[in-house]
């Protein structure tokens, strides 16, 4: 299937990203200026999202990631999170910033914070690209959040349907025929 084929609208477009990534970028850098940052990127989803955000942040940062999945190929997250990759190195100690596609539930985001707070971070927050408050499960603090987005299915920059259009520049609205058949 074409990618247009799937796209029902862009949501939001490839400039509005670059932009709100740059106002994110220097908020961070301001806010761990002279600190040991420690980016942590949950895959696969965010992957994309850090590419760029450890570009627009004007500081050293060092770059892990954990790999885990809450949803498999269904559309809402099962809280049983599968972790299939724990980080290279330690954390202990460092200031974490976790880097999210898409905070939805909050039920992934929970047990991480909380999987990284027991390994003894200096301190631990979060940015997402994305946030669907409306659905949150949990009372978990975002502090770095791009776009608040409506009740949607998403894809496109980092975000797939069943493992495709992760490729897809803008993050884009799913047409309903495509999952409806
Ligand atoms: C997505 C996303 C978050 C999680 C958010 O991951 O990347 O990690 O779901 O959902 P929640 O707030 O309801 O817990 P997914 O399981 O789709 O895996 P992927 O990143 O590999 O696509």
């Amino acid at each position: 299937m074409q990618h247009d084929d799937a796209i029902k609208k862009v949501l939001i477009s490839e400039e509005q990203i670059r932009n709100r990534i740059a106002e994110l970028g220097a908020q961070i850098s301001h806010d761990y200026q002279g600190k040991d940052l420690l980016l942590v990127g949950i895959l696969k989803g965010a992957w994309i999202y850090l590419a760029d955000l450890v570009r627009a942040i004007d500081m050293n940062a060092d770059v892990d990631f954990l790999a885990v999945s809450s949803y498999g190929n269904d559309f809402s997250s099962s809280g049983n999170l599968t972790f299939l990759k724990d980080l290279d190195g330690s954390c202990e100690g460092r200031h974490v910033l976790i880097v999210e596609d898409i905070v939805d539930s909050g039920l992934t985001l929970s047990a991480l914070c909380e999987l990284i707070k027991s390994r003894k971070a200096a301190s631990v927050e979060v940015t997402t690209l994305l946030s669907k408050r409306a659905h949150r499960k949990t009372d978990i603090s975002v502090k770095y959040v791009g776009f608040e987005i409506p009740d949607e299915f998403v894809l496109g920059y980092g975000l797939d349907y069943c493992q495709f259009y992760r490729g897809i520049k803008d993050i884009c609205v799913l047409k309903e025929s495509v999952y409806s058949k």
